[in-house]
């Protein structure tokens, strides 16, 4: 029978070796994110695709092309989730949760997907850590979002992460700066690449995401939203910016920043990655106060990022971050013959119970094999278990880096006894000692 072994492209498997990178980045981020008082929300992968659409908007790149959409077996329109704020405040809207003291902090791991072109650090499905304060207008809570998206960072070993900001328009100011670009655009419409052309009516600010080369050109005299801020948006930008440095994080403010969502109004920001060919945006956030009521709940102020986790794990790679080892297998029992076998079970057993990661062999090998085995998984200590051991309640443990042994007795002590000779058999032997403080 042909195996249907093919994964889908722009998709990934996370297998052993890897996994322990992800579950230490994924460890760091929720310690961090805790400090900052965040607790754990999950939302369900699929949504009514309404909900996406109110969201990111009707003409945004993700809802236009991006989206996996189909109709479940009730008929209903649902969409896989191109990313995590939607679902949050969807589920805070609908548990009432915003009914309690506000602010809400939220974080959590979601996969995300979108049929894009895949390509190094861009996947149809692919996972972001999100952080998202709802219900706090105060810029500080801007700065908060940064701060901790920074020192996470931080604690994860990355150098050189650029942080750009730029202030978006507010309700108050939108409309006016958004017909200025509109008339703009529509201005320099003929100079413009096919899809910026069909932007200029739909969703002007789009363009000036363009990377097409003669699109560039234009967008260099396009009116910034910097310059028609109303004084709430000045003013918020300008505390933003005391705040920020204030944590002593260095920031640049790019007026050419918007980001490809709608939801967004007054902060947009960006951390990007400068250590591979083209910059790469490893984290994306901003203020987002309509998108509640966007979806047909109360307004509620708020702020948040998403950081992509496979682009933050190449880069840590790329940067010669540093993982944590894993926990070796400390000792390594070898059975021979059935009677040593169940007593293998009950041994291991009562290792693990007290926190001891212990290996048995689970394939039926014979001796040689499986010793390279223990090899193999680096395991700390052995221990050989055949009929005579058993008739005699005594076994060899070695201890595998130095080769000294000790005998152990194979009794209901086992624990107590493997923990007591370990500690003997970890020392160092007196000659090894007395050369140890030669060589100091
Ligand atoms: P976003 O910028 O679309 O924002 O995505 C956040 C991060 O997810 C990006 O900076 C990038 O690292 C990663 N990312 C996006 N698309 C892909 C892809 N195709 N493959 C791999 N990684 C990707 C959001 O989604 C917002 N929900 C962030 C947010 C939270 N804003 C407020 N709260």
């Amino acid at each position: 029978m042909k195996l249907i072994a093919r994964r889908l492209r722009g998709m990934q498997d996370v297998i052993p070796g890897e996994s322990e990178k992800w579950e230490y980045i994924e460890k760091i981020m929720k310690e961090q994110a805790k400090l900052y008082g965040f607790r754990i929300i999950r939302t369900p992968a699929v949504e009514l695709t309404d909900l996406f659409k109110r969201a990111t908007g009707e003409t945004s790149d993700i809802v236009e092309k991006e989206m996996y959409t189909f109709n479940d077996k009730g008929g209903r329109d649902v969409s896989l989730r191109p990313e995590g704020t939607a679902g949050v405040v969807r589920a805070v809207l609908e548990t009432g949760m915003h009914n309690q003291v506000l602010p809400l902090k939220l974080m959590y791991i979601s996969s995300c997907y979108r049929y894009e072109k895949p390509q190094s650090g861009r996947y149809r499905e692919f996972y972001q850590f999100g952080l998202e304060i709802i219900g706090g207008n105060a810029t500080m809570a801007d700065a908060e979002i940064i701060d901790l998206g920074n020192s996470i960072f931080e604690r994860l070993g990355l150098k050189n992460i650029r942080l750009e900001i730029n202030a978006i328009c507010c309700e108050g100011c939108r409309d006016r700066y958004f017909a200025l670009v509109r008339k703009f655009f529509d201005l320099n419409k003929h100079l413009l690449c096919d899809t910026c052309q069909s932007r200029v009516e739909r969703n002007p600010v789009r363009i000036f995401d363009c990377k097409n080369e003669s699109c560039k050109k234009v967008i260099r005299f396009a009116p910034l939203s910097l310059r028609y801020l109303c004084r709430d948006c000045a003013d918020h930008l300008q505390f933003l910016k005391n705040y920020i440095d204030e944590c002593g994080i260095e920031l640049t403010v790019n007026p050419h920043l918007f980001r490809g969502l709608d939801y967004y109004s007054r902060t947009v920001f960006e951390f990007i990655d400068d250590s591979a060919a083209e910059p790469l945006a490893i984290c994306g956030g901003g203020r987002y106060n309509n998108l509640s009521k966007e979806i047909g709940g109360v307004k509620i102020n708020s702020v948040g990022l998403g950081i992509g986790m496979e682009r933050l794990l190449e880069v840590m790679k790329r940067q010669g971050a540093k993982f944590p080892e894993n926990k070796p297998c400390e000792i390594y029992i070898a059975p021979l013959g059935g009677p040593a076998r169940r007593q293998s079970v009950k041994i291991s057993h009562e290792l693990r119970k007290v926190g001891i990661r212990a290996e048995l062999d689970l394939v039926g090998r014979f001796i040689k094999p499986q010793m390279k085995y223990a090899n193999k998984i680096k395991a700390l200590y052995t221990v050989v278990i055949g009929a005579k051991e058993m008739e005699d309640k005594k076994a060899l443990l070695k201890n595998m880096a130095s080769g000294r042994t000790a005998e152990i007795d194979i009794d209901d002590n086992f624990v107590e006894n493997f923990l007591r000779l370990r500690e003997e058999l970890d020392k160092p032997e007196i000659g090894q000692e007395e050369s140890q403080a030669e060589q100091n």
